[in-house]
């Protein structure tokens, strides 16, 4: 048997997955906590509690429709960084205990690289070598790809992530959390190119990004607006994220020579940006399927499958809330 559980709880997503190279995706459960949307953001305490909550009722769901017993498994993979400590502890002694309990071995796992790696899951997969951008919300940064472990940070936001500019913005215009998918919709109907908005750092040289700019002019902009305005705010908001994201990667795979780009993270699920993207690097781009762009479990066993051989049966409980992808070694 080389099936994989994966626990994912590094946010307000609890995710319980089960990946079997032969057969793909055979269970995948995310529950998303609706709490946090109350407070306009992510309250660790109660995160860590609905995934206390919810868990074992998840991982017994997942194993049942695997149609396995914990005992078969290969492994169990959890999300051992980056990510909110106590919620990353929930997943991470739960995750031990399963594997100990049933005598296999517990793969700690990186959040990122279960992102970065996530389009392998799809049926037409990228080859290596490729770049990557990584768009969260709580990471934005551009890879180069040699093969799975074998990452070099080519640049990264010096403020604000992609997916935190989406949320202040979605909070500047009274809605709700996270902020994405609701600033997506009402871009919709709105006019982007009605108000100007920075397209930051994209003048200067390198691969970084600074989202923060974009956030005070917005913050501006909708202080002196109208309610009748903000349909035309999130378009123009949309726009300006969307262009930066698209030079960079441009510019990323003529630094690097690569011809293939992947994106993932809860932010690459955004249509317009897949669009844009797909317009300026035809049949380049690879992207997972919504549902696997934010987090979720089945990246976790998936990327677990592939650090299969680095698990233990120590018994060690280990998160890592900060933890550089660069760290991680070639498989
Ligand atoms: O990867 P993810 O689920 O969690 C982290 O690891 O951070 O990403 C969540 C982020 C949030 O900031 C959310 O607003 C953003 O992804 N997001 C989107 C969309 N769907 C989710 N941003 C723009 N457009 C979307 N459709
Ligand atoms: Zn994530």
């Amino acid at each position: 048997m080389q099936s994989i559980l994966g626990i994912e709880t590094s946010c307000d997503e609890t995710g319980v997955a089960v990946f079997d190279p032969e057969r793909g995706l055979v269970a995948d459960l995310v529950y998303t906590q609706a709490d946090h949307a109350a407070y306009g953001g992510v309250v660790p305490e109660l995160a860590s509690r609905d995934h206390v909550r919810k868990l074992p009722g998840m991982i017994k769901q997942a194993l049942d429709q695997a149609g396995l017993r914990a005992s078969d498994l290969a492994g169990v993979a959890y999300t051992a960084g980056p990510g909110l400590a106590g919620a990353l502890l929930v997943g991470a002694s739960v995750g031990v205990g399963l594997a100990q309990a049933a005598a296999v071995p517990a793969i700690a796992v990186h959040h990122m690289e279960g992102h970065l790696l996530s389009p392998l899951l799809e049926e037409r997969p990228p080859d290596f070598p490729f770049v990557a951008l990584l768009v969260s919300g709580g990471h934005t940064m551009l890879v180069e790809v040699g093969g799975v472990g074998r990452y070099r940070l080519l640049g990264e936001t010096l403020d604000d992530a992609a997916g935190e500019a989406f949320d202040k913005t979605a909070r500047l215009l009274g809605l709700g959390f996270p902020g994405g998918p609701d600033v997506a919709r009402l871009a919709e109907s709105g006019n982007p190119d009605r108000f100007d908005f920075p397209r930051p750092m994209v003048n200067r040289p390198g691969l970084d990004f600074s989202f923060s700019g974009l956030k005070t002019h917005t913050r501006q902009l909708v202080a002196r607006s109208t309610p009748d305005d903000h349909a035309d705010i999130a378009a123009g908001f949309e726009r300006a994220v969307v262009d930066t994201l698209v030079i960079k990667c441009r510019r990323a795979l003529r630094e690097t020579r690569f011809d293939t780009l992947v994106i993932a993270g809860g932010v690459s699920a955004n249509q317009r940006l897949r669009q844009a993207l797909d317009q300026a690097l035809p049949g380049k781009v690879y992207y997972p399927r919504p549902a696997l762009c934010t987090d979720n479990g089945a990246m976790i066993a998936h990327a677990g499958w592939y650090r299969r051989k680095e698990g233990s049966r120590d018994g060690q409980i280990a998160v890592r809330p900060r933890w550089a992808l660069e760290e991680l070694g070639a498989v």
